[in-house]
């Protein structure tokens, strides 16, 4: 029988620290939820010390999340853990993952500390950890750039203080695989009391590796890989989720071992994922690209089509696609609206979450006859903003445009319960709705990024719109929905301002 594999999902921590993947809220508790529909093993929530705002995001993941551990990121340092415990109290089964250097470098420099403080610091964090919850994990910071030798040291003495998962990270990217495979094997065979804890693998892709690499930990001995949906993470990005886990299922000939997710959710979560960082998915990317699974050339589809597995390693349907289905029309009733989100995994805390889209649905079915899981993805999302006491709305807007004259845009918004009007020319009628919108508001930000996608095929499908905006160095993201193209710039624009809105200074956990 095959052990299994914990999947450790970091999006939330780690993925969060890409630059511009701020995530709200509601948007964590979004994702937290389709995490633990996919039935992921442990949900890294955040670095509650981070800021209050991170705080907050943990302990909503940590009172809403039942089937998966939720888990808080704290430094070795007493104020950290109590923090994160806090964060965590509402959780069902939580866990505190604690951490600490141990390379050289890091020691040297950033630490200034001995390798023997080291171990000392690492002791006590987790024994104070263990007084909040028997699940514990601990990380020796950059250890793949660490002296082996002095890492058993350190895994040995964390093993006795409590820590049931070590996790060996590759912080700065920089092993090969064979190499961290082997690093793996000799910790697990030289660290005497290696049996009491399950050893865990997280890798950094700086040199495109961090999937090759998590692989070769688990055929040498790891038992848990900290990944992340689409791979996103600091600089190059995490491991990614997607491919750790289809490569364990396709390849159960190598792996002694398999994860017990539901595959069949992967392309929702990576979708959700895109769409609330704003982080495209590149369409040629393993599992979850758009072209990951279209066959172009004649000779391939041939063979395709007279026996699917010439040219297929993985059904596509194994991994979400071709869920997308027609499912709801104009004369259904809010039951089958709200049946068919919760075997999407959408699950509303609030009623008036629920109302605002079934209100939505009904205003899209009058647009569009047939509606597919993206749509309905889309609109709760639009829902969820516009059912929270946002400072800025939308209250009507108009934008036109003609051939050889100038585009106008009017727009008019409440901001603090305060009706505002305003009219703008610029190059197109999105142009012009942003100058219109930036005349009543006056952020000053500057826009980075605006990208519109089809969310299903045909000129009737919702566009979806991502902006990044820039406020004094803090990269924000907003989207919109809408079968009008400007009107869904205009909401995408209006939820990354109130985002702006929001003050959220925060720490790095690495600093
Ligand atoms: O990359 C890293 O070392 C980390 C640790 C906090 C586990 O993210
Ligand atoms: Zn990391």
């Amino acid at each position: 029988m095959s052990d299994k594999l914990y999947i450790f999902d970091t999006t939330l921590r780690d993925g969060e620290q890409s630059p511009g993947a701020s995530m709200t809220r509601e948007e964590k508790m979004r994702i937290a939820k389709a995490l633990e529909h996919m039935r992921v093993d442990v949900i890294e929530a955040g670095f509650p010390v981070a800021s209050p705002g991170d705080f907050e995001s943990v302990s909503s993941v940590a009172g809403s999340i039942r089937d998966s551990v939720v888990c808080g990121l704290a430094r070795a340092l007493d104020k950290d853990i109590d923090t994160a415990a806090e964060a965590l109290k509402a959780a069902p089964a939580f866990r505190i993952h604690t951490f600490l250097a141990t390379s050289p470098i890091h020691m040297r420099e950033k630490l200034r500390m001995e390798p023997d403080q080291v171990v000392e610091q690492a002791v006590r964090a987790v024994k104070r950890a263990r007084n909040y919850t028997d699940n514990v994990e601990f990380s020796p910071e950059d250890a793949g750039r660490s002296d082996p030798e002095f890492l058993c040291r350190v895994l040995e003495n964390v093993i006795d203080a409590g820590a049931n998962t070590v996790n060996i990270p590759d912080t700065v990217g920089y092993n090969m695989p064979l190499q961290f495979g082997e690093l793996i094997r000799y910790l697990i065979e030289n660290t005497p009391n290696s049996d009491k804890a399950v050893f865990s693998v997280h890798c950094h892709n700086d040199l495109g590796l961090a999937v090759a690499n998590s692989l070769s930990a688990v055929v040498n001995g790891a038992r848990q890989v900290e990944c992340t949906i689409n791979g996103l993470g600091e600089r190059a990005g995490n491991a990614a989720l997607e491919e750790v886990v289809m490569a364990v299922r396709t390849r159960q000939d190598i792996f002694p071992c398999d994860t017990t997710l539901d595959t069949t959710q992967i392309v929702n979560c990576s979708k959700l994922v895109s769409n609330i960082t704003g982080f495209p998915v590149q369409p040629n990317k393993s599992i979850v690209g758009a072209n990951a699974f279209a066959h172009e050339s004649g000779i391939h589809q041939d063979g395709v089509l007279k026996s699917r597995e010439t040219y297929e390693i993985m059904r596509a349907e194994d991994v979400g696609w071709h869920n997308n289905r027609m499912v709801l029309g104009k004369h259904s009733g809010r039951n089958a609206f709200k049946a068919r989100l919760a075997e999407m995994g959408i699950v509303f805390d609030k009623e008036e979450e629920l109302n605002a889209a079934f209100s939505r649905f009904k205003d899209l079915a009058d647009k569009k006859h047939e509606i597919y899981d993206e749509d309905l993805s889309a609109l709760v999302a639009d829902a969820i903003h516009n059912a929270q006491q946002e400072r800025i709305n939308l209250i009507s807007m108009r934008a036109y445009s003609e051939t050889g004259e100038m585009p106008t845009a009017s727009v008019t918004l409440s901001i603090d319960g305060e009706e505002k009007h305003a009219d703008a020319s610029g190059g197109g009628p999105v142009d012009a709705t942003f100058k219109a919108i930036e005349a009543i508001v006056n952020s000053g930000c500057d826009l980075q990024l605006y990208s519109v996608n089809n969310i299903t095929t045909g000129t009737d499908s919702q566009g979806e719109v991502t902006v990044r905006v820039d406020k004094n160095g803090r990269v924000i993201n907003g989207q919109g929905a809408d079968t009008d193209i400007v009107v869904a710039s205009a909401k995408a624009y209006i939820n990354a301002l109130n985002k702006v809105m929001e003050n959220c200074e925060r720490t790095h956990p690495q600093v």
